[in-house]
């Protein structure tokens, strides 16, 4: 299975590029290539996060697109950090030199116009790069076997009580994608926001890799998400934060964990309070998307761990060779 993401690495990304990369060693899937974007924080740091996340996870030769750069709406910079890994980039392998720097949506409309692939595209960022890519190629989003997409929220946002950060973001994209292909399966903040990476699971998952470069990172990440999310929640008992972008991870490999039901649904593509709102409804602007209604948070824990744990155990054989 060929697997393309769109991301802007951001702490969640970041774990569910590691979870990409242990299914990657694992044999179970092949990562053909990522696309960055702006969002959490810039669109040249996004890019760099992604390089230096693949070279953490020993996985080469995967081109990296940049997106473009955005006047910046809002990032989320509070949440993710200055650098969008929580201070810890500076761990991270420098790209190699020479490192090409594709154009994300070049990028995205090659691996989708390339009918052989016809990849699993998952998409954690907002949807700049897969709107670019249906405008300068239309029907091109037909060509992903599945799109899943985390984004929007039904019930009260993230970023204002309306809305979800990657459908704030960027609006005019997201309503796009949604009309632009009948393959998109969409975890909303509802589903998302119950899978908490919490510090006992973190040092579980870690436990024994001390030494280990993407170990360490891993663990100092969620120390610092966690604290994070204490503030941003108001709930200083939280020892957690949510890994969002990780849910489609887990949706393409491992789909049973999760009940999706089709809904005809809207975004808000205007400037007001509702700006990014995702709304059911039968309106003239509605779309048919399959929305993740349930997940089994636990058995998606446990299994990211397990996953995690073997990319690690990977990792530390391919450092003692
Ligand atoms: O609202 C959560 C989403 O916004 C996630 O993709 C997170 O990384 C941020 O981009
Ligand atoms: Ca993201």
């Amino acid at each position: 299975m060929k697997v393309v993401i769109d991301t802007d690495p951001g702490g969640d990304d970041a774990i569910a590029l590691m979870w990409l990369a242990s299914l990657c060693h694992q044999g179970r899937l092949q990562l053909s290539s990522v696309t960055t974007a702006a969002g959490n924080v810039g669109a040249e740091i996004t890019w760099r996060n992604a390089c230096g996340l693949l070279g953490l996870c020993d996985i080469r030769q995967v081109p990296v697109g940049i997106g473009e750069a955005v006047a910046a709406t809002r990032d989320a910079a509070e949440i993710h950090g200055e650098d969008g890994l929580g201070g810890l980039s500076g761990a991270l392998p420098e790209p190699p030199t020479h490192t090409l720097k594709p154009g994300s949506v070049d990028l995205l409309t090659t691996e989708l116009g390339d009918t052989s692939k016809a990849p699993s595209l998952l998409a954690v960022a907002p949807l700049s790069n897969l709107a670019g890519a249906e405008t300068s190629a239309p029907g091109i989003l037909h060509t992903a076997s599945q799109i899943i997409i985390m984004g929007g929220a039904l019930s009260g946002g993230n970023v204002t009580p309306a809305a979800e950060f990657n459908f704030f973001f960027d609006p005019s994209a997201a309503a796009a994608v949604l009309a632009a292909s009948d393959r998109i399966k969409l975890v909303t903040l509802e589903t998302s926001s119950g899978l908490m990476l919490d510090r006992d699971l973190a040092m579980q998952i870690t436990s024994g890799f001390d030494a280990l470069p993407a170990a360490r990172f891993f663990r100092e990440l969620c120390a610092f998400m966690a604290t994070r999310e204490a503030v941003f929640s108001g709930r200083s008992t939280v020892t957690g934060f949510p890994v969002h972008d990780a849910a489609t991870v887990a949706w393409l490999a491992y789909p049973e964990l999760f009940e999706m039901q089709k809904l005809r649904v809207s975004v808000d593509t205007g400037k007001g309070d509702a700006r990014g709102q995702l709304q059911e409804t039968d309106g003239p602007h509605a779309v048919e998307c399959n929305i993740a209604t349930r997940v089994d948070a636990p058995a998606l824990l446990a299994t990211m761990g397990r996953d995690l744990r073997m990319l690690f155990e990977q990792l530390s054989m391919h450092a003692s060779q």
